[in-house]
């Protein structure tokens, strides 16, 4: 398992990629709430938008950037000119650097190869001025998305109860390992009815990943559902910030440390 060693040793620009199998299962819900949680741990975060067909985190926290990754694409910006500060930005506790994606370009879902090595290639370079760095991927397992959670030194699945959900992101490792048969996916579960059937969904996928890939995937945490983060979502914010002492909230903390700690869930 490849997780982050103890904040004192940790490296710089660590690159965690979220991604899922199938779409709304909750990564770029997951991402800013992590994005939040580390930033609350100390660390100097940067969330990058890496959902090149249908990018949302700028709508999800509310932002307006001036520039973002379509700008650094088509070379009229650089990757740092298209950070933008949400909520302070990463030198304040709780705030973190954002690199937008563009709502709607859908061209960006099929860029060339030597573009998409020079976004990872600018990606990595840009995280090593922050503690770590959070890719919120596209659903699904082409090739652009691929090539950036293999540019990631942690990828975490997110997945929740639905078969559609588990069956799609074993599709996701498997073309993962085709590509990097060393790759370890974590997991998170989230939004499933209770604990008992967040550990359900985990067995069932960790059961098909032993049978199928020889690979035994590790849980990271689990995130209840919790009708805070569709009420923060619709008002443009983090629920970190607008129901602090929920369960989801709670939920996300703990997961950033257990991710911070380098430690499975319990
Ligand atoms: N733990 C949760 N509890 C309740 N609703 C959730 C939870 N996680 C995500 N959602 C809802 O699921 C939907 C999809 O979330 P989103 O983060 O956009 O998914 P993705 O990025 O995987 O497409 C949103 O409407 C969000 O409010
Ligand atoms: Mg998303």
């Amino acid at each position: 398992m490849k997780l982050a060693t103890a904040p004192e040793h940790r490296a710089a620009g660590r690159i965690l990629a979220v991604a899922s199998g199938k779409g709304g299962v909750g990564k770029t819900a997951i991402s800013t709430g992590l994005a939040r949680a580390f930033s609350q741990l100390g660390e100097r975060v940067l969330l990058v938008d890496g959902d090149l067909g249908m990018a949302n985190v700028d709508v999800q926290l509310g932002l307006n950037p001036s520039s973002d990754i379509a700008s650094v694409i088509n070379g009229t910006v650089s990757l740092e000119k298209a950070v933008c500060p949400a909520f302070g930005g990463a030198p304040e506790r709780g705030g973190f650097d954002v690199i937008s994606g563009r709502s709607g370009s859908g061209a960006l879902a099929n860029l060339s190869g030597p573009s998409l090595t020079k976004l990872a290639a600018g990606t990595a370079a840009l995280a090593l001025s922050y503690d770590r760095a959070i890719l919120d991927l596209a659903a699904g397992a082409d090739r652009s998305t691929l090539r950036l959670a293999l540019a990631a030194d942690d990828v975490m699945i997110v997945l929740n109860d639905e078969p559609t959900s588990l069956t799609d992101a074993y599709a996701f490792v498997k073309s993962l390992r085709l590509q990097d048969d060393g790759a370890a996916p974590l997991v998170v579960v989230n939004n499933t009815p209770n604990r008992a059937a967040a550990h359900d969904a985990f067995s069932a996928f960790k059961k098909t990943c032993e049978s199928f890939l020889s690979f035994t995937p590790v849980l990271a945490g689990i995130v209840q559902r919790d009708d805070t983060i569709p009420a923060a979502i619709r008002a443009q914010t983090l629920v970190a910030i607008r129901s602090p002492q929920s369960g989801a909230s709670r939920d996300l903390d703990a997961l950033a440390g257990t991710l911070a700690r380098g430690k499975e869930a319990a």
